[in-house]
């Protein structure tokens, strides 16, 4: 029998797949384009149609279908075949059974999730529809959302999850309830419950709007195996492929506007839901890596925003970042104290489409502010635009761009050029380590994901290995003894430690990916192949950067020196490939 795998690599070619999210170039009898996974201007990725494979030579990104989908949409190997498994319509469900012994822990997680959305939807009454209604939602949207309702009760959901199979310690590790002395109780009561879906569409979490006055306003799920505030953006799953296709995307804070904006016809929508982004707790990679998730879609940014609140700094300071990955960044001037949600709820879809046509460059929109507030006291502007526009201009990444605004601005404020590139001169000085900190984690995402990618597909083959050789049942897979599982555990020493909760993970997944594969030995070494060559781009990297920072003759040609044989190890390598 073929895995699924398999058969979704036959009905899906890697050319299908990979160009329904970047543009391909045809050359001979491979096609290129532009790396999705690092920022360049000329292609150096190449996709390979008879091997169904693709490599970078920009920056190494290689893998057949399932590794494209996982790093392109941030997935992990389950979420991918879950994605391809739709699109080839390959039935996943058969298989799964056989499966279901070795159902993880996470997928426990995400069916709770699941039974969670439809219980609440199935709460939802006259009432809250009313609300919802009242702000503008169509019976659609309520729909396509999935807006439900937790009752004010202590514990509905909690009963109901019991009732279908889940333990205490499941519903609780899903964020569901919490626990007293006095037993368990639902964490989300009385409130209109948004489900946040990752990018494949799996539920991962909600936020729960109070229904009157009270706070918080919004209560979301808690950090959890399969939800990290960090990692998501509202709206993912219902907007790439618009975004893709209208080559921009619209950034809203908060559920409602993102709703609303979708249903306005903007399904190029994605919103911060008061965390992603827009915490200030999030550190900068993470907000750097979901931008990145975007800027594969498309470089052009919008983003909108009630201007008056102090949320809006979070949207700007990620706006910022933004033009630092290179990304084009405009914002919509709407008026001060509205929000997207306010503007469609009150003027209707045409307001909105004139809003995001009329959008400016975010240093204009932040120009026009500053000459608009300060408008009587020139010292004041100067400051102004010192402090919080020349560091966008300084995010800029070309030169050519950073005159033309010094220009404009010079132009509007009435700043002399010279004054103004004086103070930027300061602030590329101030700012030089955070923008080469953002340029940093923009491009180390890729690599270090493709280290852990290697290390976690080893770690699977091994304890796949393992298990078969544990229960002495080699009809399970190819015959247990010509793989040495023990060799690899040895060779991936403490890695382990790190994946002990999706083991059952990676069982599955190297079962779906090997089992009868003839080439299961080859893979291996070309793994460790490939794991020795990310080690040493990672000594690489780092002794560019010492190189860099030294000044110190003697210093500098021992670098040298250990930079040449880092690349003669890489050559090594390389030939032991042919
Ligand atoms: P807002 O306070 O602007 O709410 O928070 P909103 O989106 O306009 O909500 P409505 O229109 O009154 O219903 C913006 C976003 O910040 C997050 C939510 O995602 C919210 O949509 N937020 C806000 C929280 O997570 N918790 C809160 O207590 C408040
Ligand atoms: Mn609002």
């Amino acid at each position: 029998m073929n895995s699924p795998v398999q058969k979704i690599k036959e009905r899906l070619s890697i050319e299908e797949v990979v160009s329904s999210y970047i543009k391909l170039e045809k050359t001979g009898v491979n096609l290129k384009a532009k790396c999705p996974f690092h920022n360049e201007k000329t292609p150096s990725f190449f996709i390979s149609p008879d091997r169904g494979t693709y490599y970078c030579f920009g920056c190494g990104a290689s893998g057949d279908i399932f590794t494209f989908v996982e790093e392109f949409e941030g997935l992990d190997f389950k979420g991918a075949l879950k994605l391809l498994a739709d699109r080839a319509g390959v039935p996943l469900k058969a298989y799964s059974k056989e499966m279901k012994e070795a159902e993880s822990e996470k997928e426990k997680l995400y069916r709770a999730m699941e039974k969670a959305e439809k219980f609440f939807i199935s709460n939802l009454e006259t009432k809250q529809i009313e609300y919802l209604k009242s702000r503008g939602l169509s019976e659609k949207t309520i729909k396509d959302f999935g807006i439900g309702f937790a009752k004010d009760d202590w514990r509905t959901l909690y009963e109901h999850l019991k009732l279908t199979g889940f333990s205490d310690l499941e519903i609780e590790r899903a964020g569901l309830i919490k626990k007293t002395e006095k037993g368990y109780y639902d964490r989300f009561r009385n409130r209109i419950m948004f489900p946040m879906n990752d990018s494949s569409g799996r539920v991962i979490a909600f936020s729960g709007r109070i229904t009157g006055e009270g706070e918080p306003k919004y209560l979301n799920s808690p950090e959890t195996p399969i939800f990290s505030k960090n990692a998501v953006l509202y709206g993912i799953d219902k907007a790439k492929d618009s975004i893709r296709k209208n080559n921009f995307s619209v950034l809203v804070e908060g559920q409602m506007d993102l709703i609303l904006s979708h249903q306005a016809g903007y399904k190029n929508t994605i919103a911060t839901s008061g965390t992603a982004l827009s915490d200030s707790t999030v550190s900068k990679e993470n907000v750097v890596s979901n931008l990145g998730l975007v800027r594969r879609l498309s470089e052009n940014l919008v983003l909108a925003f009630d201007a008056d609140k102090a949320g809006a700094s979070a949207t700007i300071r990620a706006g910022k970042i933004a033009l630092s990955l290179g990304m084009d960044v405009k914002v919509v001037d709407m008026p001060d104290g509205v929000d997207p949600a306010d503007l469609i709820g009150k003027t209707g879809s045409d307001a909105w489409r004139e809003a995001i046509k009329n959008s400016k460059h975010v240093i204009e929109f932040l120009l026009s502010k500053v000459l608009k507030n300060y408008s009587n006291d020139t010292r004041k502007a100067g400051r102004e635009i010192k402090g919080t526009i020349l560091p966008f201009v300084n995010a800029l990444e070309s030169s050519i761009e950073k005159m033309h605004f010094i220009k404009k601005i010079s132009d509007l404020s009435g700043i002399s050029q010279n004054a103004l590139q004086d103070d930027l001169k300061k602030i590329e000085q101030e700012f030089r380590y955070e923008k080469e900190e953002i340029k940093e984690a923009g491009e180390s995402l890729t690599k270090m994901y493709r280290k852990d990618y290697i290390e976690r597909k080893l770690l699977g083959i091994a304890l796949w290995q393992q298990s078969l050789a544990d229960v002495g049942r080699p009809e399970l897979g190819r015959p247990t003894s010509a793989i040495d599982f023990k060799a690899i555990f040895e060779k991936l020493g403490e890695v382990y430690k790190k994946y002990e909760v999706v083991k059952q993970d990676l069982i599955f997944e190297a079962e779906v990916f090997y089992t009868n594969n003839e080439k299961l030995e080859n893979s291996i070494t070309e793994m460790f192949l490939n794991l020795e060559e990310e080690n040493i781009n990672e000594e690489l990297s780092k002794k560019m950067l010492e190189l860099r920072q030294t000044s110190n003759e003697e210093i500098g040609k021992k670098i040298l020196k250990e930079i040449n044989e880092l690349n003669k190890k890489k050559e090594n390598i390389k030939n032991n490939r042919k």
